[in-house]
């Protein structure tokens, strides 16, 4: 699978089988998550892995009943919590570079994506989940005040596709030379 095939093809998967991912295939997503870009190499992400049932069931309760990841959160065979350290990208000498203050956010994004896409050229389903009680998360798996919780995934081989919502057209948000003027493709 070459990579625009994995970016395309890439969707967020709610239901999963309950096949195990072997320990070799995990090491294989951390590897590549290892490779992700960062501010200044400065690899902010921790990665949480909950394979126990009880420890999944406990992180679904911090989830909103209406989240439609809820189920997929015990369903699959492992979740994973992404973190990040706090004051570390964008930062330099303990002080911010820039007015975007902590870049933790984003450099957990790109190592999510990197989660993402690598897991589903192994044949492997993600859903990222954003919308939790992110200090209910971090009292349940211990996390300490410097690190913060950003984002969940289950992990584990698709039960069903997942539908592929529609997307904008590239001529809706790219722009040549100046913000207003609107691409024509
Ligand atoms: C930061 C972020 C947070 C998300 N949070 C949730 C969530 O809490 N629950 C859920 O079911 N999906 C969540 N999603 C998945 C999106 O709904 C999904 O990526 C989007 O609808 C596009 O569908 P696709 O991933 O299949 O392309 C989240 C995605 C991102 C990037």
């Amino acid at each position: 699978m070459d990579l625009t095939e994995a970016v395309k093809g890439r969707r967020s998967i709610r239901k999963y089988k309950p096949d195990p991912v072997a320990e070799e295939v995990f090491r294989a997503l951390m590897e590549a998550v290892r490779w992700s870009p960062s501010w200044a190499n400065t690899q902010c992400w921790e990665v949480i892995a909950v394979r126990d049932a009880k420890g999944k069931s406990e992180l679904a309760t911090a989830l909103a009943k209406g989240n439609p990841a809820l189920s997929a959160m015990t369903e699959a065979p492992l979740v994973i919590v992404l973190c990040g350290k706090k004051g570390v990208a964008g930062f330099k000498k303990g002080e911010a570079t820039t007015a975007k203050g902590d870049w933790l956010m984003f450099d957990t994004g790109l190592a999510m994506q990197t989660l993402c896409l690598t897991a589903h050229t192994l044949g492997l389903g993600t859903v990222i989940v954003g919308n939790f009680d992110h200090q209910r998360v971090a009292e349940i798996l211990g996390v300490p005040q410097n690190v913060e919780v950003v984002a969940i995934t289950p992990l584990g081989y698709p039960g069903a596709e997942g539908i592929a919502p529609k997307r904008k057209e590239t001529s809706e948000f790219v722009f040549n030379e100046k913000y207003s003027v609107k691409d024509k493709l």
